[in-house]
């Protein structure tokens, strides 16, 4: 099991930020850094908010014992004095992260292990020259990592299997859910799964098939219902009066017929602006800010209907 040292959040933008949550709620002390100081000077100012939405939401009990274990720092180096583990959630651009790690190999003690917060480039592209590169993994999150509790831990070919084990029990102790790939993939699950979805969805918006709004509702009041607490594998088994097979041997056919040969190429920049003009109607810019707070309280109230209803991972 890992120690109580504190754990270094390095980059705090949008994940970052909710990774500072996820491990002060769990009792550990947070340092977080970051290079600008704008996203410096938001972190505690949005952590007060969001934890005053997880207390409201009966998520959380101590708010501002929470928020006291999160401290700011100015520098690299003195985010980590005395740290056991560090999640690095900075651009996701290969330079980015290489850069960032070579600096972590040369700071940080022995046995800290570094967890990237990477959506999709595995470590064996950024932490090959690192010394310590068998302490590099990918701990992918969901954003908002302290209100959606998956993470994909995804070892490049020269991660000791011992730093795997230990940032699994890590998470496990945190109130994450740990998901293990045997090796690296771009895109890794969560996100090839995603991106069947979006090439899918794209392809029927730009075919005139639906509009943007009814494609959303789909999702939003048909299958994320059932996605919120099981997967698609569950989800078929219990379809077809006798189970999976039962379900593939009725509509395997169906799913045969609806491959795209070929399939949806990349996203055409003329359909992706005008979903963009019909979502900034909607939502102008300058409210994405607020509409992203309307989405994390509905989170936690869904988290917190999980939680007390027994349906949590
Ligand atoms: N936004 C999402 O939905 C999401 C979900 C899962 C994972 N991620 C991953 O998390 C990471 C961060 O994404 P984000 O959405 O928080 O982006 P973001 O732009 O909000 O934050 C990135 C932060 O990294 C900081 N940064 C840049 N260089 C740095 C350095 N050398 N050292 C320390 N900090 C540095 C920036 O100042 C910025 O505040 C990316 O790898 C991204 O793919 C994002």
């Amino acid at each position: 099991m890992p120690g109580r040292a504190p754990i270094a959040i390095v980059g705090a933008g949008l994940v970052g930020s909710g990774w500072a949550l996820v491990f002060a709620r769990a009792g550990y002390a947070v340092r977080a850094y970051d290079p600008s100081p704008d996203v410096r000077m938001r972190i505690l100012p949005w952590a007060q908010v969001s934890l005053a939405e997880l207390e409201q939401a009966g998520l959380i009990e101590t708010p501002d014992a929470i928020l006291s274990r999160i401290t700011v720092h100015d520098t690299l180096a003195e985010a980590l004095i005395g740290v056991s583990y560090v999640q690095e959630s900075v651009f996701e651009t290969i330079e980015a992260k290489s850069a960032v790690s070579r600096e972590l190999d040369a700071l940080i003690g022995p046995e800290v292990i570094v967890g990237s917060s990477s959506s999709g480039i595995p470590a064996s592209r950024f932490t090959e020259n690192c010394a310590h590169r068998e302490r590099f993994l990918i701990v992918h999150p969901v954003n908002p990592p302290h209100l959606v509790p998956v993470v994909e831990l995804v070892p490049a070919p020269w991660t000791d299997p011992a730093a795997v084990e230990s940032v699994s029990a890590r998470m496990l102790e945190v109130g994450q859910v740990p998901v293990r790939l045997t090796r690296e993939i771009d895109g890794f699950v969560l996100n090839r799964l995603q991106g069947v979805l979006l090439n899918e969805a794209w392809a029927l918006y730009e075919e005139g098939i639906a509009s943007l709004a009814d494609i959303d509702a789909t999702i939003a009041h048909g299958l994320g219902l059932r996605w919120s607490f099981m997967g698609p594998f569950e989800t078929i088994d219990l379809n077809a009066p006798g189970g999976i097979e039962d379900y593939a041997a009725r509509l395997r056919g169906l799913y045969a017929g609806m491959v795209r040969m070929p399939p949806p190429g990349p996203w055409p920049d003329a359909v992706i602006a005008r979903a963009a003009d019909e979502r900034r109607a909607e939502l102008p810019v300058e409210n994405l800010a607020n509409r992203r707070a309307w989405r994390d309280a509905r989170l936690a109230r869904l988290a917190a209907f999980k939680k007390f209803q027994g349906l949590g991972g």
